[in-house]
This record gives C-alpha cells, sequence and structure tokens, in this order.
C-alpha cells in the first residue's frame, strides 16, 4: 500500500507548488511524493467507502482531496499517471465498441422461484429442494456448504487487469463475446484502477455486477424529471444504459457501483485463488474490490432458504436492487465434480423474488394536485398485487412522461413497485392496446375548483392557477405550513386539516390564527354527524376538550419562529428549506426579499433565473402579500436581521484559472483575494474563462487556455490587478 503519511503528518500540498528546497531534485521528489500521498488518500478513502462500507472522509474533504491533485498534476504535467484517480474520465466519444472475446465464457444462471401460493400439498420451495438433491446426488454428501449472496440488478461485468492495473472492462454480450467499454467502467468510483496490496497475478479477470444505487436512481430520475429529461425506467435499465454510453463523461455522471462475484485466471482457467469461492473473494476484497456485505455461507437446504427469506425480508431496505440471491457450491473442487449443463453451471442457482413488475390495465387517469398546484397525472389501475403490495395507483408524474409512454385510458401497462419507491408505470404493451383509443392530454380546468391548468415555458410540470382558491391546493399548503420543519403546529394532522376545509373554517393560512375552542368542537361534532361515528366529544357525560386545547395552544405557539423556517412555510414553489436558510441569510427581513427584482435574486447563492422567477412572482401576486400580512397581524412574527449579502466586487462576473505555482502567495491565498473581488475562481479552463494566471510550471490548462484564445497573465499581472482593487 502506498504511504500516505505526508498527509496524516498535515504537510500542506501548497508548500510544494512553489519551490522551496535547495536543490532541484529534492523539489521533484517532494512533489511527487505528494503526488502519491493524494493518489494513495484518495483511493483509500474509494476503498473505504465502496468495499469496507465505512467512509472514512466527509465529501468536502475528499473534493478537496482531488482539487489539490489535480492542481498538482496540472502543474507538473511529468506526474501523470493513467491509473491516477484524475484520470478517470479520459477518453474522447467513441463512435462504437469494440468487441472483445472472453476466454471463459459469461454464463447464465438456472432460475428458480417460490410459489407464494402454493396448490395444497404442493411444497412452494420445491425447486430450490431438487437443486440440492441433484447436488448431493453428484457429490455424494449431504448438507454441502453453499456461498449466498443476493442476485444484484444490473449489467454482468469483466474486469482484466494486468500487473495490478485495470486494463479491460467488457459487457457479457451473448456470453463469448461482449463490448468492450473500458473507458465507461474506469469512471466507476467503486471499480478500483489499481488493485490493493500484493500477490496478484500477472493476469487477473473479475466477474461481478455494475449496479445503479436506488439512492442515485431516485435522485437521478427526479433530477431529469424536473427538468423535463428521460427519467430512467429502472435501476437496471440505469445500470446498462449508463455503461453503454459512448461518451464517458455521461457514464461518470451517473452513480454507478460495483460487486465482485467472480474470479479467474484468464491464462490458467482451472487455477483458483484459494479452495472456497468464499475465500477467493476475501482475498479479492483484500486487493480493493467490492464484495457484497449482505453474502455468506451456509450449509444444506434450510441455509438457503433461511438466507432467501432473511434477505427477502430486508430488500426494501438494502441500499441496492436485487431480483432474487445467488447460491453457489463453495468449494471449487466439487464445483469441478459437478461441471455445467448447457449454458449454466450445476453448481449455481438464482432462486428469485417475486416480480417487482406485473402487467394490468389502466382503468382512467386523473390529475391530482399538489401544494403548489403541480396538476400530477396518474393511472388508476385494475388492481393489482405487486412485489407482495397490492397497486391500484401509479404515478405518471407529468404530460412529458405521459407523453413519452403514450399511455391511454384502456390499456395494458407494465407497473413497477420497487422497495419504497411509489409505483409507476414503466411502459406500454402497444400489442394489447384494444381499438379506438385516444391519447391523453391534460385537462384545461383543475378538477378540484375549476381554475384554469397552465404550463409555463421551460417548466415540466403543469398548475393549477387557482393558487388558494383552490381546496387541493389549500389542503396541501396548510398541511405543509403546519409541518414539523415549517410553522410546526403539533397536533394538526392531515384530518383535522381535511375537516377545517371541508367545513369551511379556513381559506388561507393565516386563517388558522382565527380559531377559537369552539371552532375545533364544532368542527369535530360535525365531522362526528357526517361519518356517524358517537361523538367523542361527549363522551361519559362530559365534553372531551383537552385535544383542542392543546391545538389551540399549539397554533398560539407556532407564532413565534424565525424568518428561514416562515419563508420555507409560504411553499413558494422551488424555495426548499436549504433555500429559505440562504435568502433568509441574505436579505435579513421579509420586506427586502420581497421587493426583490428577479436580477437581485439570482445573485443569491444557488438561486437561479428559474427559482428566481417564481420568488419574484409569488410576491408578486396580490393573494399571497395579503395573507402574508395577515399572519403578521394575527401576530406571527420573527426577528429580523440585517442583510448579509455580499456586494458585488470590481471583479463581478469574471471567471479566474490558476495554474502553476506563484511565489509571492499561495494558490488558496490567491483565490480568496480574487473571490473577494467577486471573482469566480475556477479549477478548469473552458471558453467562460475570463483569464489564466499561469505561474511557474503551468501544465495543460495553459496549454488549454492557449488553445481556446484564452487571456494569460502572469504574477506579477495578478499582482498589479489585487493592489489596484486593494486586495
Ligand atoms: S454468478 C456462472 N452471482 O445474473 C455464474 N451472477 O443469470 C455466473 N448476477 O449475467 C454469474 N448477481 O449479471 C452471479 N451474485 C451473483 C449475481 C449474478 C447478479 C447476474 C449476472 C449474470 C446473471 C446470470
Amino acid at each position: 500500500m502506498a504511504d500516505n503519511s505526508a498527509l496524516n503528518s498535515g504537510v500542506d500540498c501548497r508548500e510544494h507548488l512553489r519551490p522551496t528546497g535547495p536543490t532541484m531534485s529534492a523539489h521533484v521528489d517532494a512533489i511527487q511524493q505528494q503526488a502519491a500521498a493524494l493518489r494513495a488518500a484518495i483511493d483509500d478513502a474509494n476503498y473505504r467507502y465502496y468495499v469496507l462500507d465505512d467512509p472514512s472522509l466527509p465529501d468536502a474533504e475528499y473534493d478537496r482531496l482531488m482539487r489539490e491533485l489535480e492542481a498538482l498534476e496540472a502543474a507538473h504535467p511529468e506526474l501523470a499517471s493513467a491509473d491516477s484517480p484524475t484520470r478517470r474520465v479520459g477518453a474522447r466519444p467513441a463512435s462504437g465498441f469494440a468487441e472483445v472475446r472472453h476466454v471463459i465464457p459469461m454464463l447464465s444462471l438456472a432460475n428458480a422461484f417460490s410459489d407464494a401460493h402454493p396448490p395444497a400439498g404442493v411444497d412452494p420451495d420445491h425447486e430450490v429442494r431438487d437443486f440440492v438433491r441433484r447436488v448431493e446426488q453428484a457429490l455424494g454428501i449431504v448438507d454441502p456448504e453453499f456461498s449466498v449472496e443476493p442476485k444484484f440488478d444490473g449489467l454482468a461485468m469483466s474486469l482484466r487487469y494486468e500487473h495490478g492495473v485495470l486494463v479491460q472492462g467488457a459487457t457479457r454480450g451473448d456470453g463469448t463475446t461482449g463490448e468492450d467499454v473500458t473507458a465507461n467502467v474506469r469512471t466507476v468510483k467503486a471499480i478500483p484502477l489499481k488493485l490493493r496490496g500484493a500477490g496478484w497475478p500477472d493476469a487477473l479477470e473479475v466477474r461481478g455486477e455494475v449496479y445503479m444505487p436506488k439512492a442515485g436512481f431516485r435522485a437521478y430520475n427526479e433530477r431529469m424529471l424536473r427538468e423535463g429529461g428521460k427519467p430512467l425506467a429502472n435501476p437496471r435499465n440505469g445500470a446498462a444504459g449508463s455503461l453503454r454510453q459512448l461518451d464517458p463523461r455521461v457514464t461518470a455522471s451517473r452513480p454507478l457501483a460495483f460487486y465482485a462475484y467472480g474470479v479467474y485466471r484468464p491464462e490458467d482457467p482451472d487455477a483458483v485463488l484459494a479452495h472456497r469461492y468464499t475465500a477467493a473473494m476475501a482475498i479479492v476484497r483484500g486487493w480493493g474490490l467490492p464484495v457484497c456485505p449482505q453474502s455468506g455461507a451456509v450449509r444444506g437446504v434450510e441455509g438457503l432458504l433461511g438466507y432467501f427469506r432473511d434477505i427477502g425480508a430486508r430488500r426494501d431496505q438494502l441500499p441496492y436492487g436485487i431480483d432474487g440471491v445467488v447460491y453457489k457450491v463453495d468449494r471449487y473442487d466439487q464445483q469441478r465434480q459437478l461441471g455445467f449443463v448447457a449454458r449454466a453451471p450445476r453448481w449455481a442457482l438464482a432462486h428469485k423474488f417475486p416480480a417487482e413488475e406485473q402487467s394490468t390495465r389502466v382503468e382512467a387517469i386523473d390529475i391530482q394536485i399538489g401544494r403548489t398546484g403541480a396538476a400530477t397525472p396518474v393511472a388508476r389501475l385494475q388492481p393489482v398485487g405487486v412485489a407482495g403490495v397490492t397497486v391500484t395507483n401509479a404515478t405518471l408524474h407529468n404530460a412529458d412522461q405521459v407523453a413519452r409512454l403514450d399511455v391511454r385510458v384502456g390499456d395494458s401497462v407494465i407497473v413497477r413497485r420497487a422497495g419504497d419507491v411509489i409505483p409507476e408505470v414503466v411502459r406500454v404493451i402497444l400489442e394489447r392496446r384494444p381499438a379506438h383509443t385516444r391519447p391523453w392530454k391534460m385537462p384545461a380546468h383543475c378538477p378540484v375548483c375549476g381554475s384554469a391548468i397552465v404550463r409555463e415555458d421551460g417548466e415540466a410540470a403543469a398548475r393549477c392557477s387557482g393558487g388558494l382558491v383552490c381546496a387541493a391546493q389549500r389542503r396541501e399548503a396548510i398541511r405543509h405550513f403546519a409541518s414539523r420543519r415549517a410553522l410546526d403546529i403539533d397536533g394538526l394532522g392531515e384530518r383535522y386539516i381535511e375537516d377545517l376545509i371541508a367545513f369551511d373554517y379556513v381559506h388561507s393560512i393565516a386563517d388558522l390564527y382565527t380559531l377559537t375552542l369552539g371552532d375545533f368542537l364544532a368542527m369535530k361534532r360535525r365531522a362526528e354527524e357526517r361519518d356517524g361515528v358517537i361523538p367523542e366529544t361527549v363522551k361519559a357525560g362530559k365534553i372531551a376538550t383537552k385535544w383542542a386545547d392543546n391545538l389551540v395552544a399549539a397554533i398560539e405557539a407556532s407564532k413565534a419562529t424565525t424568518l428561514e423556517r416562515f419563508l420555507f412555510a409560504l411553499g413558494i414553489p422551488e424555495v426548499g428549506e436549504a433555500t429559505a436558510k440562504t435568502l433568509a441569510r441574505h436579505f435579513g427581513s421579509l420586506d427586502a426579499l420581497a421587493h426583490a427584482s428577479e436580477a437581485e435574486l439570482t445573485e443569491v447563492d444557488d438561486v437561479g433565473p428559474i427559482m428566481a422567477a417564481h420568488i419574484a412572482a409569488f410576491f408578486a401576486e396580490r393573494r399571497n402579500r395579503e395573507a402574508i400580512a395577515a399572519l403578521r397581524k394575527a401576530g406571527v412574527h420573527w426577528q429580523e436581521t440585517a442583510p448579509q449579502r455580499k456586494v458585488a466586487g470590481p471583479l463581478a462576473g469574471q471567471t479566474v484559472v490558476l495554474t502553476g505555482s506563484l511565489s509571492k502567495l499561495t494558490r488558496d491565498e490567491a483565490k480568496d483575494k480574487l473571490e473577494s473581488l467577486g471573482a469566480k475562481v475556477a479549477g478548469s479552463v473552458s471558453k467562460k474563462t475570463s483569464f489564466v494566471v499561469a505561474g511557474e510550471a503551468a501544465g495543460s490548462k495553459l496549454d488549454k487556455a492557449r488553445a481556446l484564445g484564452i487571456e494569460i497573465r502572469g504574477e506579477a499581472q495578478l499582482l498589479e490587478l489585487l493592489k489596484a482593487h486593494g486586495a
């Protein structure tokens, strides 16, 4: 393992950017050591994150190390090395993939299912018992040892390492010939570019699954739906589609990971790393390749079924998607004895879970109105059991998605429910489309309040324009306003909010502050009458009012709040908790924010033009201003502060790139000073760069600046500029 003591001892990388030592060669050695230390620290962080599942560095620190290494390598191009973590995205877009022949064919697995509703007298697990019986008979033993691991829902991958360095990544293809996707595989951070430790054979092939973790899949799709892009149908397609990109930069932007489940020596296919598969995988893990922590070894059929049930029960909580588990005879000598049938080994079995996808029929397509008026189309389905749950509705996300899928009332569709993910329509089974269906169109009017439904240019969501006139928006707005992270009105749950709206006690959020004990009691009585339940309010001969007392007190208590909570509670489209906080800090007072122009709003960190437009539109709307005035009048208050906005400096709007080493100040000092004058300091040169400051031994960034015809300044000019502006 490389030594990273230079990092642990707190040596500042910047020190090495300028010559300090007495001799040049000592200086070069120091820089080389520094680069090696940074690379080792980054590789180590990846190893701890992906292999040990024990992250050691906060993201910001990891990014900082990467930037330091990039800077060092840019200033000293002679340090370049293909296995540096900065070189994951290297290759240019390809025009196609070369073929790779698999010396050892990539086989498939025999499948088994457990029948969830077996006919009387039938053993639901008989396929698994048959498998174990066949293994026992062929080996002449009882209760053989098996490795057990999840069956990952991704794409099979073969990785070739030569002398410990990743040289090739190939897809399975037809099992004999796959595609060379090396440039893409290199971008997967879970896959080491260089093996750790020692003792690996000169040529090593590791097989496993590239997959897209559930969290990454969800975040990616949420972003696509927000930005009007194309969401991925499922994590499996996400992994497969990402690896087949011709431009590795696209692959690099996708959240992919990897688990190893096989290891070979391509030069000697019969050789093994250990006597057992599980032991071999432990060795592979030591070399830095992730092996699934939910894998293990068991004995006999009961061991297998126990594992299957245990993983099945935890399936939704696992951070990756699986479609079953895989059993493998653990001892390699026994595997060899068992051999293969057709395209699958006799020593392994995939025990599959009931499908997460099912087909059913769309009975109607309704729209649901959210807090900000967003109109979400929802498919009403003929009830169908999917992965153990009855599904009757599935989201269609937005009008673009309906158009893309071309879902129509009457269609047969595939619905998917992956873990805790909201069921969704994956695709239409066109072969089963009945005659005379019509494409779906977003209705022109809100089904709840009748207001027009409008869709602004550049937005994925259509919205009901009714604002708080719309009961659906009112209900969602009040629910949001009262929620824990907003004004936190304890006890004001969904049921009470429904009834407050149903019986017309509240029209706007401000009305909450006019409610009296009598109102709550009257509301409850009416709800009880409507529902035909025994009035709880007069049970046992006395009127129970404690709950209403508590509610009135909670509403009163919510009046003392903070500006950031209040801003968040207003439910301005696109303004989440983090933005509310930034806005509160930047403007200090509600009035300053309410009077800010769109241009002033975009000056705030992280506020883009779309969000600025939403904020400005919100405060321009008379009803919103009235609601805010009413809330303040009712006594909702917070502490206002002086604005903490950054003043635009003389270099505002300029983007500067620093490269090479400076002699009079460190790079961080230069960065701080430039930023204090309003400039943005970027890590790489692009068309947007205003000028590049080139110090001693400037490298590839300088070349790029020259190629793009960008102005290049020296250290002296930088110092002059800083001085001229008093920095
Ligand atoms: S072992 C000869 N282990 O399943 C054994 N495969 O049907 C070859 N898969 O293409 C594969 N998880 O993509 C194995 N833990 C696991 C797996 C796994 C998923 C996939 C793999 C392969 C397919 C075989």
